[in-house]
């Protein structure tokens, strides 16, 4: 197994975290969530996408991920002082079997590249592990580069219905409103007013003339914050007279106003106490007892280990949910206050308390916790934190945990759109469906384990085109049905399931790999005001959030000239309509 540098930092440098082993623990199921690596900036120049230490970064997680569940026995004491070994009872520790894991990224390229240099960390080249290498003629032949493993990653659009589970801020309406008057509470104005002088001093010392003015402010705080990190990351000049201090406050304030507009609780979008803000942490928290719950359900032999990958939005929302922001015994509510370091991970891990690794233990034994890892430093360690201001310990019983995690939850695709407000096609097909009873419980991809979800996705495929045609929308759908035909046709370039483009990445891909990311991205720092910048964050300035356009209309309109990377919206399961054609 080839280690990253960042792993073989490990053995160097640190100050002693013991995180106290046990060995009277069994680990049957985990829940991660990771946050994707260093991405050049929306606000910058060059279109958005992962870095060489952005890619290194989801890579030594990765192979962190690999020492604590897919290692046999003890660790060495340097990866031990960042993770305990806690195996996941019977999960293929060397030759992946998509069967057991499932992986879900967000469609942005520089999510779905975190996603596979995390996987190629988690399972790196393995030589001979097929059967089928060997030929007739007596010749060995492995897969290329080594062995390389080919995880399967589903790809989420904003048109994927399961895709609220992932980002469950990205398409919800008021979640944008909401975010939209953040700008005129006091909070924002007094933070606006403090730090201007700051912003502008700041831009004009160290970057003049590279961003417009309007874009200066706290409104942009954390597209700013992004800006200046990258530069004192990669730019010498740059970082010596941005200097540590300056890029501290900036970062706070990108922290301030983040954790406003994801973690403020108090806020609320139509119904009253709905804390619409924080609604991708209660997407999230659903989808996590959801699957945890298939895994008890199938006693052990589905869903042992889900991979999450996104935005940092979520974690905002969770932490705040979760209480995890405002217990201060240990001052760890300063860490949950803050945007995850790149390659962050939040998991949760489903554990019985005894080393029996069968019978699978009745669901009244199983535990549950919570570990955080701020970052992919070598020195960060993978901790446990109690959720829920729990002074029972870290471990809830699963009961409890499943029971306070409801509290908040949204636990389906109909209770997201009503507490959005959204206009998805699925939601208004959902909404046209007289019966009002949507399917319930195993929305979320579930191609792993034979769960029921494909036959619930192709009947909410039905509603949709339904409703799609109902609503007038037949324009949108004819055009995306003829450019599936157009890429059947042999025209396709890249899969929709990476963001490696390569030598075949076209020109037009410029545009709107800038419009994808900064869509995305850009929208919490950066549509409030609306105000023009040097390039297009948030596509049309002024743009509603609700008509987000990575979100929405991205094929449309956007991709009308030639970018098929999002057809897959088209269809449920991004990758095989199109393999298959
Ligand atoms: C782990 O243990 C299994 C069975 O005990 C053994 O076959 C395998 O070679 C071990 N793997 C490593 C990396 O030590
Ligand atoms: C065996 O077959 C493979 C594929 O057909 C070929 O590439 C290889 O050269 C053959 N080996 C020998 C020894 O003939
Ligand atoms: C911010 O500054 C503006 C203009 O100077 C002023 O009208 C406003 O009252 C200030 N707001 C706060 C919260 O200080
Ligand atoms: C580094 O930053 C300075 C300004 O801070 C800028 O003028 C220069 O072009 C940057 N260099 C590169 C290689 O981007
Ligand atoms: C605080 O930290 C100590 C050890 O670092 C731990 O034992 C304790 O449970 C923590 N308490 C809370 C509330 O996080
Ligand atoms: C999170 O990680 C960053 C980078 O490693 C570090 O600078 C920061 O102090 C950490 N935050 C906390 C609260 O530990
Ligand atoms: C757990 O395993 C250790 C050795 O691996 C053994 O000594 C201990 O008795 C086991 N505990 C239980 C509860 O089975």
């Amino acid at each position: 197994m080839a280690l990253s540098p960042f792993i073989s930092l490990l053995a160097l440098s640190f100050a002693g975290i013991s995180l106290g082993q046990s060995t009277t623990e069994t680990v049957w199921a985990s829940f991660a969530y990771v946050l994707y690596g260093e991405r050049t900036p929306v606000l910058g120049e060059s279109p958005v996408t992962l870095t060489p230490l952005g890619a290194q970064q989801l890579y030594s997680q990765g192979s962190l991920f690999r020492a604590r569940y897919l290692s046999n026995s003890s660790l060495s004491d340097e990866d031990n002082r960042i993770t305990t070994n806690s195996a996941i009872v019977g999960l293929e520790k060397d030759v992946i079997d998509n069967n057991q894991i499932s992986i879900y990224s967000t469609p942005d390229d520089f999510v779905t590249g975190s996603t596979l240099a995390f996987m190629q960390g988690l399972y790196p080249p393995v030589a001979g592990s097929s059967d089928a290498s060997t030929l007739a003629n007596g010749t060995t032949i492995e897969y290329p580069l080594n062995g390389y493993q080919y995880p399967n990653i589903q790809t989420l659009s904003g048109l994927d219905p399961n895709s609220i589970w992932l980002a469950g801020h990205s398409g919800c309406s008021e979640y944008w409103s909401s975010g939209n008057a953040f700008t005129g509470e006091a909070y924002a104005r007094q933070l606006y007013n403090a730090s201007l002088a700051f912003y502008q001093t700041t831009w004009a010392e160290v970057f003049p003339d590279a961003l417009s003015a309007s874009t200066v402010n706290f409104n942009h705080a954390y597209d700013l914050y992004e800006y200046a990190q990258f530069a004192y990351a990669h730019n010498q000049t740059a970082r010596a007279a941005l200097n540590d201090a300056r890029l501290a406050r900036l970062r706070t304030l990108a922290d301030d106003q983040q954790f406003a507009l994801n973690g403020d609780l108090s806020a609320s979008g139509r119904e009253s106490g709905d804390r619409i803000r924080a609604v991708a942490g209660r997407t999230l928290a659903g989808r996590v007892v959801a699957q945890l719950s298939t895994h008890i359900a199938s006693a052990g032999t589905s869903d042992k280990l889900t991979l999450a990958f996104g935005s940092f939005e979520p974690f905002l929302a969770f932490f705040s949910l979760a209480g995890l922001a405002e217990s201060d015994d240990n001052g760890s509510a300063v860490l949950f206050r803050q945007v995850p370091q790149p390659g962050a991970a939040m998991v949760f891990e489903l554990l019985s308390t005894n080393n029996d690794t069968s019978p699978y233990p009745s669901s009244s034994d199983l535990r549950v916790r919570f570990l955080y890892r701020n970052g992919t430093d070598p020195d960060a360690p993978l901790e446990e934190y109690p959720l829920f201001g729990s002074s029972s310990g870290s471990r809830l019983p699963w009961s409890s945990f499943r029971e306070r995690m409801g509290a908040f939850a949204i636990k389906d695709i109909a209770g997201w759109c009503r507490a959005c407000g959204a206009i998805t096609l699925f939601c208004i097909a959902l909404d046209s469906s007289s019966s009002g009873s949507p399917p319930s419980g195993t929305l979320f991809g579930g191609d792993g384990g034979g769960s029921p979800s494909p036959a619930v996705a192709g009947v909410i495929g039905a509603l949709t085109a339904l409703a799609v045609v109902g609503a007038g929308a037949a324009s949108a759908f004819v055009l995306g049905g003829v450019r599936v035909r157009r890429c059947g046709a042999g025209h396709r370039r890249s899969s929709s399931l990476g963001g490696f483009k390569g030598a075949e990445k076209m020109a037009s891909d410029r545009d709107v790999s800038v419009v994808r990311g900064g869509a995305r991205h850009a929208r919490v720092g950066s549509w409030e005001l609306g105000g023009p910048g040097p390039v297009p964050v948030g596509g049309e300035s002024g743009l509603p959030p609700k008509q987000d356009a990575a979100f929405f209309g991205a094929s449309v309109h956007e991709k009308a000239d030639g970018d098929d990377d999002v057809d897959s919206i088209i269809g449920r399961a991004p990758v095989k309509p199109l393999e298959s054609i």
